[in-house]
């Protein structure tokens, strides 16, 4: 289902909020993923995965910069990432299962920092962004 425009509201408001934060939640959702679903540790042979990684840090900030792209074209997002889906099919080979196990981890991130603006609606909303978000990183995998 398409999102629409109170989905759109919503997240908009809410990356708003987060201001200049995104990476910062981002961050603590990859480490949520890697405790909770830790087979997805398996993609990162090459990181230090212990909590306060620097590494981690900076690849949350770049996960937040995909995220924030994604709100800024929530018309096209198959548009604005399908690099990205290029490159997690084609090189990383990332089972596509994994993206819904991030996007879970950051669902209950952000529900955790901010109780009180996670109303269903907003849950419901969020959900929907990551879902159409998630089915644009794994339009290449064909
Ligand atoms: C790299 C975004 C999910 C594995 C990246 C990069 C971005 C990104 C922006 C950096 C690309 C670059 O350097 O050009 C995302 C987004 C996701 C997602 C938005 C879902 C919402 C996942 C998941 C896994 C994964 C679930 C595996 C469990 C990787 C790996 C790299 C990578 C292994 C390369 C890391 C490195 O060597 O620097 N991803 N990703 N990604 N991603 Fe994802």
């Amino acid at each position: 289902m398409a999102l629409s425009a109170t989905d759109r509201a919503l997240v908009r408001a809410l990356w708003k909020k987060l201001g200049n934060n995104v990476g910062v939640y981002a961050t603590e959702a990859l480490e949520r993923t890697f405790l909770a679903f830790p087979s997805t540790k398996t993609y990162f042979p090459h990181f230090d995965l212990r909590p306060g990684s620097a590494q981690v840090k900076a690849h949350g900030q770049k996960v937040a910069d995909a995220l924030t792209l994604a709100v800024d074209h929530l018309d096209d997002l198959p548009g604005a990432l399908s690099a990205l889906s290029d490159l997690h099919a084609r090189e990383l080979r990332v089972d596509p299962a994994n993206f819904q196990l991030l996007g879970q981890c950051l669902l209950v991130t952000l529900a955790r920092h901010f109780p009180g603006d996670f109303s269903p609606a907003l849950h419901a909303s969020l959900d929907k962004f990551l879902s159409h978000a998630i089915s644009a990183l794994a339009s290449k995998y064909r």
